[in-house]
């Protein structure tokens, strides 16, 4: 007896099919089928041969795979009773609902154990949402829990994962497969700059624009593992889950994180712009997408911990000056935070600093027409505050642990810590007209902990419901904790702490295969950038933020006149085109020039783009190489010009069309000859925006 379900969506589908009572197993995954498939006959037709020096039969590769039915892979399920005995799972079908969503149980009685697998299709993102619950009759310890087990293609000869640093956030690695584990297991206790819980599987020949992907997103802010297997007999697996040992506590119950899958068979891009908006379509379900994303002036890079009021006015006006619309005060309001040493946790106004409160500022930024925002970092305590004079044990880990950041972590784990960090985070939320919170996470954890990230969530959803007007944006010394299940509760992203628009160029490309604009913080950084010491023209810094959400962050005391003009002339560039931005596809172009990072920003009707096409260094080539664009109506007429012509170097001497005129081609001209751009320096970006005539 075979049983079939099969999801799809307009360009995917996914068949799952069981022998007898066994766990089902994925037979396919890709293009959209023929409603005319028979999915018996497909359940049959993947069934591999075997020949010497194999078993009869080839084991399942199911979402569940068990080491009881001779599987040669790491199984999807490790347990253990109390006493330590190893359970060894067998699972049978029980159950199932399949409505729009497809909601699968087996049960293995021996045992106490029920699995449950969901597989959640969304037509409009092209995502498929799957998870995996074990309930066990009496306490059990986990080992591993694997989400829905995905087979990966055959037709691949690797696989993209990210790995990164602080400044160096979503660096993709590219790994051949072998046969073997591919294992990466962040122990972090935070989703980390270390390891970014994604995946890419691209197939031979895949690019940015064409040739088939296979996307894989674990959306869970505690660490995971990833396991990409190829097995002896050439199959190949993909497991996520939560990193080991995350589960201390013997339980009943256990649940992966939410996984996200997707099927491109538009490269890179189909598996980006399925992500993009799942993410800001399903994920930030509030503020609205369509909400313009307000322009921000952050203080940090400023002022640092020198909070004076006057100055703090004195930039807040000019921030206004310049087009900013939240001002968001960074750390050292509190407490005695002078510098980093001492007082996270005192989350009460610092009177040397703030004499008469906070009200002064906040009702100055608003009389300038801004809203306010304020940084916190609430999960953590430095041993030089009161709190951890009046409460040593909330700290998580041994006393003598190393410090990252001379801090420790609080146990969130705890109702007191969280009941504590709600009523001061409250207070100052009820105190002031605050409208955005900056909530930082500068540290690793002392050792991987679920309930740490349990209670963070917890946090941040109680205060989410007190102060629903508030939005939050992820922090963690930079992008630390950026992913799926943060941003079900945050709505902004502090992408890296690199200002470094040359850096953030390449950052923000590669963060755009998981990341939207309408969440992704960037912002104008220093003259001299203060994580890299470069020094960057101000067309190019500005430019480079007007890719995403766009803010400030230096001292605009040290603009010039120049760089205050072009600085506003962007940000009202960005204003302007900001509301069909935030709901565009960003599509990575697949430049001839490996110096040349460029996108295309494609509304979503398909009438307009923009391409930003960054010039990261100089070329070995002496004339730019025409680039190609994408997803454009091959037999449209678009009308193309260089937003910023006015800013070729007197170095190009030539007449390249667009540098002195629009043009109006076809959209299969554009996509096969591409455009010719004026010759630049490095480190400038040209804007090209398009119409569809
Ligand atoms: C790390 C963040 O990434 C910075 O932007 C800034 O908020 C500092 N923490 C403040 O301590």
């Amino acid at each position: 007896m075979t049983r079939t379900f099969r999801l799809d969506d307009d360009r995917q589908t996914l068949v799952l099919a069981a022998t007898n009572e066994r766990l089902p197993q994925v037979v396919y995954w890709g293009p959209r089928l023929p409603e005319g498939d028979d999915l018996d006959t497909l359940h049959a037709a993947h069934v591999l041969d075997v020949t010497g020096g194999m078993l009869d039969e080839n084991p399942d590769l199911s979402i569940c795979p068990e080491a009881t039915r001779t599987f040669p892979g790491q199984p999807g399920l490790i347990i253990r009773d109390t006493d330590g005995t190893p359970l060894l799972p067998k699972f049978c079908f029980s159950d199932m609902t399949n409505g729009d969503n497809l909601s699968l149980q087996f049960v293995d009685e021996a045992n106490g154990l029920k699995l449950t697998t969901t597989f959640v299709p969304d037509a409009h993102t092209n995502v498929i949402t799957c998870q995996t619950i074990l309930d066990a009759s009496r306490p059990v310890h986990l080992h591993w829990l694997a989400a829905p087990v995905l087979p990966a293609p055959q037709q691949s000869e690797e696989m993209i994962d990210f790995s990164g640093r602080w400044c160096g956030e979503f660096q993709p690695n590219r790994t051949a497969w072998s046969p073997g584990i591919r294992y990466r297991e962040n122990r972090t206790g935070r989703t980390g700059h270390e390891h970014f819980p994604g995946l890419i599987v691209p197939c031979t020949g895949a690019t940015n624009t064409q040739g088939e992907a296979y996307g894989f997103h674990y959306g869970w802010s505690g660490g995971h593992r990833m396991v990409a297997e190829e097995l002896p007999d050439g199959r190949r697996q993909i497991q996520w889950g939560h990193a080991a040992r995350m589960e201390t506590e013997a339980a009943t119950q256990f649940k992966t994180a939410p996984l996200y899958i997707t099927y491109s068979s538009t490269g890179l891009n189909g598996v980006a712009v399925a992500f993009q908006r799942h993410l800001r379509d399903r994920i930030v379900t509030w503020p609205k997408p369509t909400t313009p994303r307000p322009v921000h002036y952050n203080c940090w890079e400023a002022v640092y911990f020198d909070h004076k009021l006057p100055v703090l006015k004195d930039i807040a006006e000019r921030a206004a000056a310049l087009g900013a619309e939240r001002f968001v005060l960074d750390d050292g309001w509190f407490g005695q935070r002078d510098d980093d040493t001492r007082s996270l946790s005192d989350w009460t106004v610092d009177p040397r600093k703030y004499p008469d409160g906070l009200g002064p500022l906040v009702d100055h930024v608003k009389s300038l027409g801004m809203t306010f925002g304020i940084w916190f970092e609430p999960e953590m305590i430095n041993e030089d505050s009161d709190i951890h004079r009046a409460h040593p044990d909330w700290a998580l880990g041994s006393e003598d642990q190393t410090l990252g950041r001379q801090q420790k972590a609080l146990n969130m784990a705890l109702p007191e810590v969280r009941d504590f960090l709600f009523d001061r985070m409250s207070t100052i939320l009820r105190d002031h007209d605050v409208d955005y919170i900056k909530w930082d996470h500068n540290r690793v954890l002392p050792m991987p902990d679920a309930a740490q990230t349990r209670g963070s969530y917890a946090l941040i959803d109680r205060l989410r419901k007190e102060f629903p007007d508030t939005e939050i944006e992820s922090c963690a010394s930079g992008g630390g904790r950026i992913d799926f299940g943060i941003l079900q509760r945050t709505q902004r992203v502090w992408l890296s702490d690199s200002n470094d628009a040359l850096e953030r160029l390449r950052i923000q490309h590669d963060a755009a295969l998981f990341l939207p604009l309408s969440v992704t913080g960037s912002h104008v950084g220093p003259r001299k950038c203060h994580t890299s010491g470069r020094v960057l023209d101000i067309q190019f810094r500005a430019w480079v933020a007007a890719q995403r959400h766009m803010g400030f962050e230096m001292d605009p005391r040290e603009l010039d006149v120049h760089e205050a003009s072009v600085l506003k002339e962007v940000t009202h560039w960005w204003k302007s085109n900001r509301d069909w931005m935030q709901l565009a596809d960003i599509l990575r172009l697949d430049s001839a020039d490996p110096a040349v990072l460029a996108e295309q920003q494609m509304a979503q009707d398909g009438h307009r783009f923009v391409a930003f096409v960054g010039k990261a260094a100089t070329s070995n080539q002496i004339a730019p190489r025409p680039l190609r664009l994408t997803q454009l109506d091959p037999e449209a007429m678009y009308k193309i010009r260089l937003a910023n012509r006015l800013h070729v170097t007197p170095l190009s001497r030539g007449t390249p069309l667009l540098k002195t005129k629009d043009m109006t081609v076809s959209g299969r001209y554009l996509m096969h000859a591409g455009i010719v751009l004026p010759w630049s320096f490095p480190e400038r970006m040209w804007v090209v925006e398009g119409e569809r005539l």
